[in-house]
C-alpha cells in the first residue's frame, strides 16, 4: 500500500528547528555589536587625544610682560602673563606668574617660576637673594642656578627680547626637563 508522507523515503529530511541554537547565536552577536559600540566610544575620544597632540604641537609665541619702566634695575620681580592657548576651564591656572631680573638697562632674565624638581612655584627672597620652592626646600642663586635641594638643575629661562620699550618674551609652552628649551 502507498504511503501518504510525501517525504517518506526522502533522503533531504528537515533537521529539528533549535530555538535554543538560535537564540545563543542571537544573544552571542548582540554582544559582538554592543561591545564593538562601547569599544569605539571610548577608544576614539583616546585616539583623538593622542592623534590632536601630534597634529596641533603647540608653538611658543611672544608675549609682553608690559612695559620695561615696570623693573627697576637691580631688582627682581614678579610678572604675570596669560597663556596664549588657555580654554575656557583653565579659570585662574591661564594667568602664568614669572620672574623677571633687571640688571641694568636693557639686561634682563626672565625665570619660569615653576620649581624644576617637581614643578611648585618658587619665591624670590630679598633678603637672602634666593629663590626657594616651599615643597622640599629646593634653593637657587639669583642666577636661577641651582643652589641646594633635589632640583636637578637651575630654573629654566624664558627667551625675551625689548620691543619698542616692552618686555617681550616666548611663552605658551612650559619648559619640563625633557624639553627644557620649549
Ligand atoms: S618641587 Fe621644588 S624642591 Fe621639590
Amino acid at each position: 500500500m502507498a504511503s501518504s508522507d510525501p517525504n517518506e523515503g526522502s533522503s533531504h529530511e528537515m533537521p529539528p528547528y533549535d530555538w535554543r541554537a538560535t537564540r545563543r547565536d542571537f544573544i552571542l552577536k548582540l554582544g559582538v555589536g554592543i561591545n564593538s559600540v562601547a569599544g569605539a566610544l571610548i577608544g576614539i575620544p583616546i585616539i583623538g587625544y593622542f592623534v590632536s597632540a601630534i597634529v596641533q604641537k603647540k608653538q611658543p609665541t611672544w608675549i609682553s610682560l608690559g612695559s620695561i619702566d615696570q623693573f627697576p634695575e637691580e631688582a627682581t620681580r614678579m610678572a604675570v602673563f596669560m597663556n596664549p592657548y588657555r580654554t575656557q576651564a583653565d579659570g585662574d591656572t591661564a594667568h602664568i606668574p614669572c620672574w623677571v631680573k633687571r640688571a641694568h638697562g636693557e639686561n634682563f632674565t626672565v625665570f619660569a617660576i615653576n620649581c624644576t624638581h617637581l614643578g611648585c612655584p618658587v619665591r624670590w627672597f630679598e633678603q637672602s637673594k634666593l629663590f626657594l620652592c616651599p615643597c622640599h626646600g629646593g634653593a637657587f642663586y639669583e642666577d636661577g642656578s641651582h643652589a641646594a635641594g633635589p632640583p636637578p638643575r637651575g630654573l629654566y629661562h624664558y627667551e625675551h627680547k625689548v620691543e619698542k620699550g616692552e618686555l617681550v618674551i616666548k611663552a605658551g609652552v612650559l619648559p619640563t626637563l625633557a624639553d627644557p628649551n620649549a
